[in-house]
């Protein structure tokens, strides 16, 4: 397919020493705005997915984007886990620990069905608390934690032993 020709890694902007000094940001706004590489993006991506997944999870807010399209590509369900305050009632939430700070994301109680094959789904890969914290809660609600897939890996910040033995999958690194 033309698809497998896009080379997604030149749709990644790098942005030095943003949102800090020393922190590079990997800006995803000109893969999303290419047509081509969206979509070559959305195939990749669901090459990772497992068949027999029930339901994507995306987090808030970049997994939204890849995750909906892809629900939407395999003809399975999505569910948004978001950010605290977000949800209406009853939530499980989960605090995890940032380079400084703390950061709270919420999924509804009742939107997986127990024993549902969840695929976690999100842009970048980095420490890996956000995915685990997803996790976390995805196991809260009664799901299982198929597999965990992200578009960008930074491979450098480990973040797949924070994420304890779970399958993880990442269509390429940085
Ligand atoms: C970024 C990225 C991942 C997370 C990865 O999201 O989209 O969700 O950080 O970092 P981690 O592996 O160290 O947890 P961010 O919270 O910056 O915001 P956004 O997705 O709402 O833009
Ligand atoms: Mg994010």
């Amino acid at each position: 397919a033309p698809q497998a020709q896009v080379d997604l890694r030149s749709f990644i902007r790098d942005l030095p020493d943003y949102p800090s000094p020393g922190i590079t940001f990997r800006d995803i706004t000109p893969l999303l705005s290419d047509p081509g590489a969206f979509a070559a993006a959305v195939h990749r991506l669901a090459d990772l997915v497992p068949a027999d997944t029930d339901v994507i999870a995306g987090l808030e807010a970049r997994g939204f984007i890849f995750g909906a399209a892809l629900a939407h590509h395999m003809g399975i369900g999505f569910v948004p886990i978001r950010k605290a305050g977000k949800l209406p009632p009853p939530v499980h939430r989960y605090t995890y620990d940032l380079e400084y700070g703390t950061a709270t994301i919420e999924l509804r109680q009742d939107t997986i069905p127990t024993g549902a094959r969840v695929v976690i789904l999100d842009d970048v890969l980095a420490t890996g608390g956000t995915a685990a914290a997803g996790a976390t809660l995805i196991e809260q609600c009664g799901g299982r934690v198929h597999h965990l897939v992200f578009l960008l890996e930074l491979a450098g910040l480990s973040g797949r032993e924070r994420l304890a033995g779970r399958p993880v999958s990442a269509v390429f690194d940085l």
